[in-house]
């Protein structure tokens, strides 16, 4: 079945400038044409947006979605001036443990779809609320069924009474074998209070070993060694980057390493937000992600990120943008998604507005029109 999207407003290809008086032809799961409108070829189908402006679907690089159990208190007690701190984490293993694997799916299901009503057609999750072999494994299979990627964080947090260093071999080993079915990458939480330097470096070197992609959470909550420790190692992303020192930037703009930023969090958490232009401006490439997950950063929405980060982070709406669909495309080490050319996928974002500055210069505002995800039409 192919499809003629026509009638755009203002089409941002991300392979090229935004064009104007653009058509898309889509094809089964991928983009089989995109020119002038008046040139297009014949379609099955035709539907005519009527001035809209297209994009391609969020790529949302960064979530944590297998989980159980709330914690609105905590994000009280912190809107009431308490510290973000990564023992939160341990309360939601707690919950999440004690879930059945139904309660998991259904809760997973149902934060996906949450994402794509919003116009999110590519997501990445991630394990971390289990920590035993047994929990992380169900985590994996679980997100495995139905996220587009699937990232292994037995090092998210070391579980309360447990030994750090009995830990860590644990991640590193049985924990690590018996997830990697289910998993293209892993991570790890390098931060005061999750897993030290060391500890970091032991958990990635083994996951590299089983060969598995690597991401890291760094530079979250002060300065630290995540991001050197990132690069060093070739990881396709490092997490979070709120506080960077001049030469982590360096490090970034000289690597193929994405600095992924998720500014939701940071606002969430009451922390800076990082800074963006530094790193664009120095050449790093940047990825844009909400990090859904409920205790720093319980939002799905895309839009949310792009608008903070064209409002107070100073980047173009058209960087923006870009970060928050190429930009995660390259976190995960993908050119088939996060852009409208000829054989990626076929997914578009439609907004209801005639152009994307409608993004920030409308924040807050629902303006997801129609999403195709892999040529399936989810919302209209
Ligand atoms: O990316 N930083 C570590 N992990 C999550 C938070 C998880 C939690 O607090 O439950 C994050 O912010």
């Amino acid at each position: 079945m192919s499809i003629l999207v026509t009638g755009i407003g203002e089409l941002t290809t991300n392979d090229g400038d935004p064009r104007a008086d653009a058509a898309v032809v889509i094809d089964g799961d991928r983009i089989a044409w995109v020119g002038q409108a008046a040139a297009a070829p014949d379609t099955d189908e035709r539907v005519d947006v009527e001035g809209r402006a297209v994009l391609p679907g969020w790529v949302d690089s960064h979530t944590h979605l297998v989980f159980a159990g709330d914690r609105t208190a905590e994000f009280r007690a912190r809107m009431a001036g308490e510290p973000y701190t990564a023992g939160g984490i341990a309360v939601t293993v707690g919950a999440t443990r004690a879930a059945t694997d139904d309660e998991l799916a259904a809760g997973l299901r149902r934060h996906i779809d949450e994402a794509v009503a919003q116009g999110t057609t590519y997501i990445e999750t991630k394990t971390g609320y289990g920590l035993t072999v047994e929990d992380e494994l169900r985590s994996a299979r679980i997100a495995a069924e139905h996220a587009d990627e699937v990232t292994f964080l037995g090092a998210h947090l070391v579980p309360p009474g447990a030994d750090p260093q009995s830990y860590v071999d644990l991640v590193t080993g049985p924990m690590l074998d018996a997830v990697a079915p289910y998993v293209r990458w892993a991570d790890v939480f390098c931060e005061t209070g999750a897993f030290d330097e060391a500890q970091s470096r032991a958990v990635l070197k083994a996951a590299a070993a089983k060969g598995l992609g690597l991401r890291v959470h760094g530079n979250q909550l002060g300065p630290g060694p995540g991001v050197r420790l990132a690069v060093e190692l070739g990881a396709a992303s490092v997490d979070h980057c709120t506080y960077l020192t001049p030469s982590d930037v360096d490090a970034l703009a000289s690597s193929d390493t994405v600095a992924t930023l998720l500014p939701a969090c940071d606002l969430s958490t009451r922390q800076p937000l990082p800074d963006a232009r530094a790193l664009l401006d120095a050449g790093a490439t940047i990825a844009l992600a909400s990090n859904c997950n409920p205790g720093s950063s319980y939002t799905s929405s895309m839009a949310y990120c792009v608008t903070t980060a064209v409002l107070q982070m100073r980047l173009s709406v058209a960087e923006a943008v870009r970060a928050a669909t190429w930009g995660g495309a390259q976190a995960l080490r993908r050119d088939d998604i996060g852009v409208i050319r000829v054989g990626a996928r076929a997914d578009l974002h439609v907004l209801n507005a005639p152009s994307a500055t409608h993004l920030a210069y409308r924040p807050g505002v629902p303006l997801t029109w129609a999403v195709w995800r892999a040529g399936d039409r989810t919302r209209a």
